[in-house]
């Protein structure tokens, strides 16, 4: 949410800032903007809209020749998305530029304070107070690092901010709380980044930052304060992914890419969890297997995509361990007052491990003095820094704002934790944790099988354009896949469509059923108790009805034939595993869909990646 860049070197800070926004404009899209320092002055230009207006902007007013910047992609949250609001924001004499990331919560008071001194603030935004408060301290003589220190002891909320001092331009200074910020670390040159993606192409090594720490950088290296100014350090580490693992590689959206890579994606994250004895082994995991043995009841929180992939998660860890889960909405867990104890796992999924909802639901689990892991996809973001044990995954960045290779890998980790758990506490022989894992490693090639068949779901897709409607219904661990079906429908294609259990649909939602509705249902294999003949059940009540339905069902089941409209063919996989096959063809559903109706799949309306406000 916001995406912010700093540099310092001998390169064109233009360059460097623009091509850093490019990679980080998956977090905001609102506006753009960069600040330059040349020559004792701040130059600077921002635009409403997406990025390529302000570099057209800038094509037709080049801004001079400069080696300090500062640059920033917007999701508002304070103040509509005009030039005015859109960031860097600058202090009264124009001689610091600051932008941030996050909320500032008592801006207000600032700002009626600083209107009674007779600052004029230009925009809506919570951030030009910091910018005025910035440059009001420079101004009494200290520099900006100590200036930065100062203000952030007056400003609560979250944020990362990120300033240049024009009468100073060897230095630029960044400071943090409760909102994502990286150093890039470079040979005569340093960088900013609200992730490593703004910076990849230069360098691959990155510090990450602690809580409440102010961070400068100049051409000769980097030094980190707490907001006191006390001396701290940052913890270096070394980015496993390259320039090529941030470009499009030949498709039209980075959503497109991430569908084509989650077998790759699931086999990376299965990767290097088999011990030399045979059993299941978590590298990462930080907790004793004592801990684990104590703990009674599981809650897991997260958002969105996320979420859904807790609800099959919440199937496999109470067969496989008997242990109780509950899931629930990060941005709902702590205002219910949760019940929570020292044998309670907290765990939290998060693809960028930087959202706020979840984020707050974590700390106050801690405070209830309950364990929390983290499932996370990414290194040295601040959940799994907060967090007792960590899970990762491996799916490499996920760019595309809708999760997908994310959403695959989060269950994989979510059956490595069940396995392991049942492992741990016997509650599964060796032999049947082992024959599942077999399974599990067997899917990388069913997904691939799934997408061979691509082009199939794309003229489904194309034929649904005009669509305004599209009910999705599984049972069992295929209803979040429905969830998730519908989700990615709604945010790509902008189209109504829900997701229900499938015996729930009588109670009421069946209404909504009409002649011609399309209804994608996702069918469990067969054999499972009597989920397949309840499914049909559920399908026949509809179509009963008029709706129109496009069923997925696994290979070989025949019996599904009358009931369905459109058969889209699954691999067969046990019923625990199904969502990893199961949600693909409702993936390149959606993609295929938005992309005949004319959307930016990869920037959908309204939407940011990574909410890092609540
Ligand atoms: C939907 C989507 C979102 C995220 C949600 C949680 O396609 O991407 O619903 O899943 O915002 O994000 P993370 O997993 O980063 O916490």
């Amino acid at each position: 949410m916001c995406g912010i860049v700093g540099y310092v070197g001998d390169k064109q800070a233009q360059d460097v800032v623009i091509n850093g926004l490019r990679r980080l404009e998956y977090r905001g899209y609102d506006s753009a903007g960069i600040a330059l320092v040349a020559e004792g002055r701040l130059e600077h230009d921002k635009r409403a809209g997406r990025l390529a207006n302000l570099e057209k902007a800038i094509a037709q007013h080049p801004l001079p020749q400069a080696t300090t910047g500062i640059g920033h992609t917007r999701w508002a949250t304070h103040g509509a998305p005009n030039d005015l609001n859109a960031h860097p924001h600058l202090g009264s004499s124009q001689r610091v530029a600051l932008v941030h990331n996050g909320i500032i919560e008592n801006f207000a008071g600032i700002r009626d304070e600083l209107e009674r001194a007779h600052h004029v603030l230009a925009s809506e935004t919570d951030t030009e107070v910091a910018a005025h408060l910035l440059e009001l301290q420079v101004e009494s003589g200290v520099d900006l690092t100590t200036a930065m220190q100062r203000v952030c002891q007056r400003l609560q909320g979250a944020f990362t901010l990120v300033a240049v001092d024009a009468q100073d331009p060897s230095r630029v200074v960044a400071a943090r709380r409760n909102s994502p910020l990286v150093v890039g670390l470079g040979e005569g040159e340093n960088f900013l980044g609200s992730d490593v993606a703004a910076f990849i192409e230069h360098t691959r090594e990155a510090l990450e930052l602690g809580q409440d720490q102010v961070v400068t950088i100049t051409r000769e290296g980097v030094e980190v304060t707490t907001f006191d100014g006390a001396p701290a350090e940052g913890t270096r580490y070394h980015v496993d992914w390259d320039l090529s693992a941030a470009e499009k590689d030949g498709h039209d959206w980075f959503m497109r890419k991430e569908i084509f890579e989650q077998p790759r994606a699931v086999a990376d994250s299965l990767l290097g969890r088999h011990a030399r004895n045979g059993l299941l082994q978590l590298d990462e995991m930080r907790l004793s297997d004592q801990e684990l043995r104590d703990i009674d009841k599981i809650i897991i929180i997260a958002c969105g995509t996320s979420f859904y992939a807790g609800m099959v998660a919440k199937y496999a860890i109470e067969h496989w361990t008997r242990v109780p889960v509950e899931v629930e909405l990060a941005s709902e867990f702590r205002y219910r007052d949760p019940i929570l104890d020292y044998s309670t796992l907290v765990v939290a999924i998060s693809q960028s491990g930087e959202t706020a909802d979840t984020l707050q639901a974590i700390r106050h689990a801690r405070l209830q003095r309950s364990k929390v892991l983290a499932i996370c996809n990414t290194n040295g973001s601040t959940i799994p820094r907060e967090s007792d044990a960590v899970i990762y995954t491996h799916a490499g960045p996920e760019i595309g704002v809708a999760s997908t290779k994310g959403f695959l890998t989060q269950l994989v980790a979510c059956y490595l934790l069940a396995l392991y758990l049942a492992q741990v506490k016997g509650t599964r022989y060796g032999d049947e944790i082992s024959e599942i894992m077999h399974q599990l490693e067997a899917v990388p090639d069913q997904i691939a099988s799934v997408l061979s068949r691509s082009d199939e779901v794309y003229e489904l897709a194309r034929s649904h354009v005009g669509t305004r409607s599209v009910l999705f219904l599984g049972r069992h661990a295929g209803y979040p896949v429905a969830l998730e079906g519908a989700l990615k429908l709604k945010e790509l294609a902008y189209i109504h469509a829900e997701g229900f259990a499938a015996g729930e649909l009588k109670h009421g939602p069946i209404a909504l059923v009409e002649e011609g509705l399309p209804v994608l249902c996702v069918v469990p294999p067969r054999g499972r108790d009597q989920l397949h003949e309840k499914m049909i059940s559920g399908i026949q009540e509809v179509r009963a009805r008029g709706a129109r339905t496009i069923c997925l069902a696994e290979e070989g089941d025949t019996s599904i034939e009358p009931y369905a409209d459109h058969l889209i063919r699954l691999p067969k996989v046990p019923v625990l595993l199904q969502p990893l096959v199961a949600v693909v063809p409702l993936q390149l559903f959606a993609c295929e869909l938005a992309t005949a109706m004319g959307h930016d799949v990869d920037q959908p309306r309204n939407l940011a990646k990574s909410v890092t406000v609540e």
